[in-house]
């Protein structure tokens, strides 16, 4: 995880590289800090354990030189303790050489242990030091103070030492450096981690992620694994790690920088929730009609003979994304193409079920989840076909995967993920649909009929929205519960595992999604009076079963909040009631997921927690 933020240009680098840090901070947030060049070739730098505010803070009291080219860094803590030491850029022993890294150095003892024999000194716990003592190393062996005596030009040196010393690097690395010799390049790396370059008139960007410079420029080139970039003011070079030159060709963004600000809600989450209407509307757009799979072809280049040749459907996901994936699940078998979905953590010894006969779709926001890249790598070299469903353009999950389906929801900052999970379900509709009309496992004018109804979608959870005042009351009731269970049964049941999550993310209180029907073989111990019981019990033909099973839960002292429909608010007994619109049973997951999410929201907020920006978390989750 972390963010990563370079600036090279004709403006005060600080400035740029914290407003940039402050739009990472989602990817870590336990410290950060500045570095830059100055006027006069001097290094100078800033560290705080904490947050970019603190930076900025400390910055406006004690401002830092006025350098045009700089880098910067917001930290997910892998190796070493948050603190100020841990925290980037870090420096080799002379104050030469300084870099930001996102990723692990797994070879960093071995490379430590060869660096302290030849006299190094190193001031942190963390592995990315071990790296800008390397190149120091590499300048040495390159005889930077002859070549400067000569008055040879450093920039090859510079690149020859970065290159090499990457050479010697195992893990994975995003990778930003600058040396005070030769202010008038960056040198950024990638294996493994992401890395884009954003192309500006007279300046140019480095970061992990487009939002840190859109307010700059739109066209960006997402770097490759194996790549350096040498990023001056009026132009940028790409080489592989062998230093052949490469041709790279920009790609323009479509997201603008306001759509990754508040627009006047308190939070990120809250806005996001508001937003998806227009996820589904946006994931949907173009795509349903017609029937016949055409669009997919088109778009994605999914040909219909893999379509109606593979004997089933394997979705590998995290997270939220592993909720979609369960919810996908239900939805293909609707349609009568068997699924498996797996956590991508626990898929590595299930990889080798995966051949040509099985589609992988692999389901994931950021495209970035280490965990979720290793298991696509390990289904492909089982022979299989990879389908990325992705939020994130030029990501490494769209290059890795043989095909893509893009989320069309936009940047996603608050760390619990809410629109990218509607769009991601939406997304697995898409493609069942279709898949069904393909194979002729539905007629079409039955699959027109799902489609008519998944259609009303957006209206229906912008109505469900309209409850957001009812639902902030409920919770307000409960906030102060040290213990949530989340019920429901079949493609409900998903949710109700999404529902505790997202309460355990941004609330820090134990809560558990449970399949209703399995809480009297064990689980059921557990309550006791007052217990919140947030139970799905929309109509459904396990509606009657639900009842059962809310009837148990209350008989042993729980407080039930039942999420329903009309009708099925005619059936529940329970002590809270949240309505949400009728709809399909098989598409009752877009809508039932609202108020659970708001639910989690509310509760956080009378607990004062750092809803956007939750204790632990990162949004990215770049290491495995
Ligand atoms: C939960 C959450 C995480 C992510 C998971 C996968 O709110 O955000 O569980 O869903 O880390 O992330 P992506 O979808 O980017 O692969």
């Amino acid at each position: 995880m972390c963010g990563i933020t370079g600036y090279i240009g004709k403006k005060i680098a600080t400035d740029i590289l914290v407003d940039g840090l402050k739009r990472l901070e989602y990817r870590g947030y336990d410290s950060c800090g500045v570095a830059g060049i100055s006027p006069k070739s001097e290094l100078y730098l800033k560290r705080v354990s904490g947050r970019v505010d603190a930076l900025d803070a400390l910055i406006a009291k004690d401002p830092l030189k006025k350098g045009v080219v700089g880098i910067g860094h917001t930290r997910w803590a892998t190796h070493g303790v948050p603190s100020e030491d841990n925290a980037h850029p870090h420096t080799d022993c002379n104050k030469q050489v300084v870099i930001v890294h996102n990723g692990i150095i797994e070879n960093y003892l071995d490379l430590k242990g060869r660096l302290l024999k030849t006299g190094h000194k190193f001031k942190s716990e963390t592995d990315t030091e071990v790296v800008v003592h390397l190149i120091e190393e590499k300048l040495k062996t390159l005889n930077v103070s002859g070549a400067a005596a000569r008055g040879a030009i450093l920039e090859p040196v510079f690149f020859e030492a970065v290159r090499r010393a990457i050479a010697e690097l195992q893990g994975s690395f995003a990778m930003a450096v600058l040396w005070a010799k030769c202010p008038n390049m960056l040198l950024a790396a990638r294996q493994h981690s992401p890395l884009v370059i954003g192309l500006g008139d007279g300046e140019n960007f480095i970061a992990s992620d487009v939002s840190a410079f859109l307010k700059y420029t739109k066209k960006a080139v997402f770097m490759n694994d194996g790549e350096i970039a040498a990023v001056k003011a009026d132009s940028v070079s790409y080489f592989n790690f062998q230093g052949k030159k490469l041709d790279h060709s920009p790609v323009t963004i479509q997201w603008d920088s306001t759509m990754a600000e508040k627009g006047g809600y308190k939070h990120f989450m809250l806005k996001e929730i508001h937003e998806q209407p227009e996820s589904v509307e946006n994931t949907l757009r173009g795509r349903l009609l017609p029937l016949n799979g055409d669009i997919l072809q088109q778009e994605i280049n999914l040909p219909s003979e893999l379509i109606k040749n593979i004997k089933g459907v394997q979705i590998i996901a995290c997270g939220t994304a592993y909720h979609a994936g369960l919810v996908g699940r239900y939805v293909f078998e609707n349609f009568g193409l068997p699924t498996s979905v797996d956590f991508a953590s626990e898929f590595s010894d299930r990889a080798k079920i995966v051949n040509k006969d099985i589609l992988v779709i692999a389901v994931s926001q950021s495209g970035e989840t280490a965990d979720t890249l290793y298991a696509v790598r390990e289904a492909k070299a089982s022979g299989g076909k990879v389908l990325a469903i992705t939020n994130t353009l030029g990501s490494t999950l769209t290059r890795e995967a043989d095909f893509v389906l893009y989320t069309h929801c936009g940047p996603e900052i608050g760390v619990a993920s809410t629109k990218a999970f509607i769009g991601q379900m939406a997304a697995m509709y898409v493609l069942a649909i279709h898949f069904a009309v393909i194979r002729k496992n539905i007629f079409e004018a039955d699959a027109r009929k799902y489609v008519d109804e998944f259609l009303k979608i957006p209206r229906l959870i912008e109505d469900t929205l309209a409850g957001e005042g009812a639902i902030s009351k409920v919770a307000e009731c409960f906030a102060q519960s040290e213990h949530f269970l989340f019920i429901a049964r079949h493609i409900n049941f998903p949710i109700a595992l999404e529902g505790a999550l997202k309460i355990k993310e941004i609330s820090y209180v134990h809560a558990e999604g449970y399949a209703a029907g399995e809480m009297k073989h064990g689980p059921i111990a557990i309550i006791y009076k007052g217990m919140p019981v947030l139970a799905i019990a929309t109509t459904s033909k396990m509606l009657s079963l639900v009842a059962n099973n809310i009837e148990e839960a209350k008989a042993r002292g729980a407080e039930v909040i039942a999420i329903v429909d009309e009708d099925s608010r005619k059936i529940i007994k329970a002590s809270k009631y949240i309505v949400v619109p009728k709809t399909l049973e098989i598409l009752s997951p877009l809508l039932t997921v609202i108020p659970l999410q708001l639910f989690a929201y509310f509760v956080a907020l009378s607990k004062k927690c750092d809803i956007d920006k939750p204790r632990n978390l990162a949004k990215s989750v770049t290491v495995r």
